[in-house]
């Protein structure tokens, strides 16, 4: 029987070293912004959430007119609210450019028809606990704040649901007088971007609490 010949000595310190700069490089990963707020708050989740939504990246399926927008993150949680969560389920809703939800209403999805369900959708985090969904930039309605729905689900972690918004709107006319979610931490007023590509970009980085 042939013997597998063990690594020399050189190698297997290399594959620890490799080991520990990983553990480092996860460390460091964890964005700087995100340690001063803690547990992510929580938002009410409204009068427009479908149970049941499709599993989608891409939620705009009825290719609604607006500008293209990718919110992506990473879901947080653990002791230390630190470790990234693979598997953790994401799920994302708003209006479309007007301010109308499609379904505007709520319940199962099962009991609205197929062409009235759009711009809501959810998704598994991967291995690194990160996620990301290609939509259109929501517009207003009411006396809104321009925000996005969420609710986040992950073993071992209290379920979270919850609203973010506009940083560049932040102070904003809509943003004093909504009288919705008044206690937003720094966390949740996302920094949007627009590429050269047309495509406006922002990260969502969320840290559930862990259960018990
Ligand atoms: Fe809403």
């Amino acid at each position: 029987m042939t013997k597998t010949p063990s690594p020399p000595p050189r190698r297997l310190f290399l594959e620890t070293a490799g080991l520990t700069l990983g553990a480092a490089a996860l460390a460091r990963a964890f964005p700087a912004a995100a340690a001063n707020c803690g547990v992510t708050g929580a938002a009410t989740e409204g009068p427009f959430y479908v149970a049941n939504a499709p599993r989608l990246v891409d939620i705009n399926i009825l290719g609604a007119p607006g500008i293209p927008m990718r919110i992506e993150g990473t879901v947080y949680g653990g002791p230390d609210g630190r470790r990234p969560l693979p598997g953790a389920v994401v799920e994302i809703w708003h209006c479309d450019h007007e301010g109308a939800y499609h379904p505007a209403g709520n319940g199962d999805i099962s009991a609205w028809p197929l062409e009235s369900i759009n711009l809501r959708g959810l998704a598994a985090t991967d291995k690194a606990g990160h996620f990301a969904f290609a939509s259109i930039v929501p517009g207003h309605y009411g006396v809104r704040r321009r925000h996005i729905h969420w609710k986040f689900a992950a073993p071992g972690h209290r379920p979270l649901t919850t609203q973010s918004y506009w940083e560049d709107e932040r102070g904003g006319a809509r943003a004093r007088f909504d009288l919705v979610d008044r206690e937003v931490e720094a966390c949740r007023w996302v920094k949007f971007q627009a590429g050269p590509d047309g495509v406006v970009s922002g990260r969502f980085d969320v840290v559930l609490a862990p259960l018990g």
